[in-house]
C-alpha cells in the first residue's frame, strides 16, 4: 500500500544521510517528494537518483524560504531535517565554557533558526488545505545535557519545544496541521565521518560510541524514514506535539542502573 499517494513533501537536508533515506521512503510511498539541500551538486544527483526534483535551499536563508513558497505553494509534509553539530570542519571546543559566541551562533542558525523558518513555510504551505503534518528532526541530544556538543544540544532542545508551540498554535486555529519531533541517537551517516575518520581504529571507535546502547549498535537511516513515513502518513492523524526517540534503547534506562 502507497501510503503517501497524491501527498506533496518537501524534506530538507536531503542530499544525503536522514534526510536523502526519508526523501527515497517517502517517493516509494506514492509521495511527489521535493529534496532541498544547500548542497546543490550532491542533492541534484541524490534527487535524479530517486526520480525526484530538487530546489537549493540553505535552511538558514530566509530568502531561499522565499523562493520555495514561489516554487512550492502548497505541501502536504515538510521535514526540517538539516542540521550541523558544528564539528563539520574538525574539531572546535563546544562546552558551555570554551565554545565562541560566533560557533555557538553558526549551529543555532542553521539548527534553530532553519527550523523555524521551515515550520513557517510549512504552515503557509498548508493552511489552505487547514491539514498537514511538520516533522522535525531533532536528536537524542535534545533530550539529555551533551557536556562538549552544547549548542548542538541546546539546538536540539529548542527544535523539541518549538515543535509543541507549532502543534498548540496549529490546533488553536482549528487546522488539522500536526508537528511533532524526532529524536535519534547514533545513526549512521556522513555526519559521524568526521568523529570516525577511516584509519585502523575506525571500528573500535564505532563499537565504543554504541557501548553504552542497550542494541549495541548504530541506527540506519532507513529506520528514521521509517517513522517519519509514519508521521507523514494520514494513519497518524491524532498524533501531534508528540516527540519519538530512535535510541536502540539509549534513554529507556540509566547507566547507574543498579545490575547493570
Ligand atoms: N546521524 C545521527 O546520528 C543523528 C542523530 C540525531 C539527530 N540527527 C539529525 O538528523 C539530521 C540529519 O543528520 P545526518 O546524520 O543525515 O547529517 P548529514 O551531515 O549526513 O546530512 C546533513 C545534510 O544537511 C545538509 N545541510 C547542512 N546544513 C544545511 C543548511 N544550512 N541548509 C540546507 N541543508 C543543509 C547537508 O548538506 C547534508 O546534505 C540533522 O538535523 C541531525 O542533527 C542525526
Amino acid at each position: 500500500m502507497q501510503r503517501l499517494q497524491d501527498k506533496t513533501c518537501v524534506v530538507t537536508g536531503a542530499a544525503r544521510g536522514i534526510g536523502h533515506a526519508i526523501a527515497a521512503r517517502f517517493h516509494a510511498e506514492g509521495a511527489e517528494v521535493i529534496l532541498t539541500d544547500r548542497d546543490q551538486e550532491t542533492g541534484h544527483a541524490a534527487a535524479a537518483a530517486i526520480g525526484c526534483c530538487f530546489v537549493a535551499l540553505d535552511v538558514a536563508e530566509e530568502r531561499d524560504w522565499e523562493q520555495l513558497a514561489r516554487l512550492v505553494p502548497t505541501a502536504d509534509v515538510v521535514v526540517n531535517n538539516a542540521g550541523i553539530t558544528g564539528f563539520e570542519d574538525g574539531p572546535v571546543p563546544h562546552d558551555p565554557e570554551h565554545a565562541s559566541l560566533e560557533q555557538w551562533r553558526a549551529v543555532h542558525r542553521v539548527n534553530l533558526d532553519g527550523t523555524f523558518l521551515g515550520c513557517r513555510y510549512a504552515i503557509g504551505a498548508m493552511k489552505a488545505r487547514r491539514a498537514g503534518s511538520i516533522i522535525n528532526i531533532s536528536s537524542r541530544s535534545g533530550l539529555v545535557g551533551i557536556p562538549m556538543a552544547a549548542a548542538y544540544a541546546a539546538s536540539k532542545a529548542a527544535v523539541r519545544n518549538h515543535s509543541k508551540s507549532v502543534a498548540l498554535y496549529c490546533a488553536q486555529q482549528r487546522w488539522q496541521i500536526r508537528c511533532n519531533s524526532i529524536h535519534p541517537a547514533a545513526i549512521l551517516t556522513p555526519m559521524w565521518e568526521p568523529m570516525l575518520g577511516t584509519g585502523p581504529d575506525r571500528e573500535a571507535r564505532m563499537a565504543a560510541l554504541v557501548a553504552d546502547t542497550p542494541l549495541r549498535r548504530f541506527g540506519l537511516p532507513e529506520e528514521v524514514a521509517a517513522v517519519a513515513a509514519m508521521l507523514a502518513a494520514d494513519e497518524s492523524a491524532y498524533v501531534t506535539g508528540a516527540e519519538f526517540t530512535i535510541d536502540g534503547g539509549l534513554l529507556a534506562g540509566s547507566s547507574a542502573t543498579p545490575g547493570g
